[in-house]
């Protein structure tokens, strides 16, 4: 018999749903949030209004994609934290009712194991898994870590962003660019056309396998500052050059700890994941590394590296294998440890 699984996720800004069905992804919608753009980040109050209007028609369009009934939904999985309480508490509770309705069981997912559990989506072409125990590297607009997966719900947090997480870097700095919210892909897009080695920024000195990012934001800052009382057009004729540098500094520093965490280990299984493992210079990295140190490397499709809800979906299969049900009494986290 099969399972047939529809997950939720709204921890932030985006509201999602997909249906996946014995480990295969049969759809997987987003509605994005455009009402924060205007104020240069997400606002909670109107990410969790947008997420209450989002949610019916985006679970309606998975199952559509699907071709599936609300009859044949075996269980509902939602995002239980980390992230925005009011956002959260939209899919918890939408998930509630969904489950007492249908009969059916409630999964609750912690967002940051899915954004690693997104590479276990079974597709037929897919020739290669990671195999455990395997290091991961989740850069997201919230976090950035490196993970030791040693099974699919058994993981360790081995290093640690101690103030901003990279996707802040990127976002805070490229804001300093005048550049939209969020400002990471425009940065990527820029850094082609740009010369990484014209600038160079300050790079944290921690002795462990923690990042910092919030010295960089500062040094970036101050130094455009300096360049703009010169020249107040400084910034726009070298916006290309700014990115490129900006963007080699944060791919190096990520970088540098991934490879230090991989000799500790001795674990040559590298993986990426979360919405800064869409930038391509961090996935050329990643290929180049891993050619010089024999390093099997496992990059997420596009499409599964910012949020989505096939990732919370895959990782509920594995909970759902495992009978690991959740009651109508949970609630939302806004923090949450793994
Ligand atoms: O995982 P995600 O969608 O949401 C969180 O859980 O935070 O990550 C969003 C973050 C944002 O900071 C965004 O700027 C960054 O991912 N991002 C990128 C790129 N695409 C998304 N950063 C750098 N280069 C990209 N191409
Ligand atoms: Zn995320």
């Amino acid at each position: 018999m099969s399972t047939t699984i529809l997950a939720i996720e709204s921890s932030c800004d985006d509201t999602a749903a997909a249906i996946l069905e014995d480990g295969y992804l049969l759809s997987s919608v987003i509605a994005n949030q455009d009402v924060h753009k205007k104020y240069g980040g997400v606002v909670p109050e109107l990410a969790s209004r947008a997420h209450q209007q989002n949610i019916i028609p985006v679970v309606d369009v998975a199952l559509k994609k699907a071709n599936k009934k609300i009859e044949e939904i075996d269980a509902i999985a939602f995002t239980r934290g980390p992230g925005l309480l009011g956002s959260l508490l939209v899919g918890t509770s939408f998930s509630k009712a969904f489950a007492l309705a249908r009969k059916i069981p409630m999964i609750e997912i912690h967002h940051l194991q899915a954004h690693i559990l997104v590479h276990f989506i079974k597709e037929d072409s897919k020739a290669d898994y990671p195999k455990f125990p395997f290091l991961c590297l989740l850069v997201s607009g919230g976090h950035s870590q490196i993970v030791l997966v040693k099974d699919f719900l058994d993981m360790e947090i081995v290093g640690q962003t101690i103030d901003d997480a990279a996707g802040e870097a990127f976002d805070k700095s490229a804001k300093l660019l005048d550049l939209p919210y969020p400002g990471g892909p425009f940065i990527d897009k820029l850094s082609k056309e740009g010369n990484p080695l014209k600038y160079s920024f300050s790079k944290p000195r921690l002795n462990d396998l923690n990042y910092s990012f919030s010295g960089l934001k500062t040094s970036f800052l101050y130094f455009l500052r300096d360049k703009l009382k010169k020249d107040e057009n400084f910034i726009e004729k070298n916006k290309a050059d700014l990115a490129a540098s900006l963007q080699k500094t944060i791919i190096d520093i990520l970088m540098d700890k991934l490879i230090l965490a991989s000799d500790k280990y001795d674990i040559k299984q590298i993986a990426l994941a979360g919405g800064v493992s869409a930038n391509s210079g961090l996935r050329n990295a990643l290929e180049t590394e891993a050619a010089k140190r024999n390093w099997q490397a496992y990059i997420p499709a596009f499409s599964f590296t910012t949020d989505n809800a096939a990732m919370i979906a895959i990782t509920a299969y594995y909970k759902y294998l495992n009978n690991d049900f959740s009651s109508q009494t949970i609630a939302p986290k806004a923090r949450m440890e793994f």
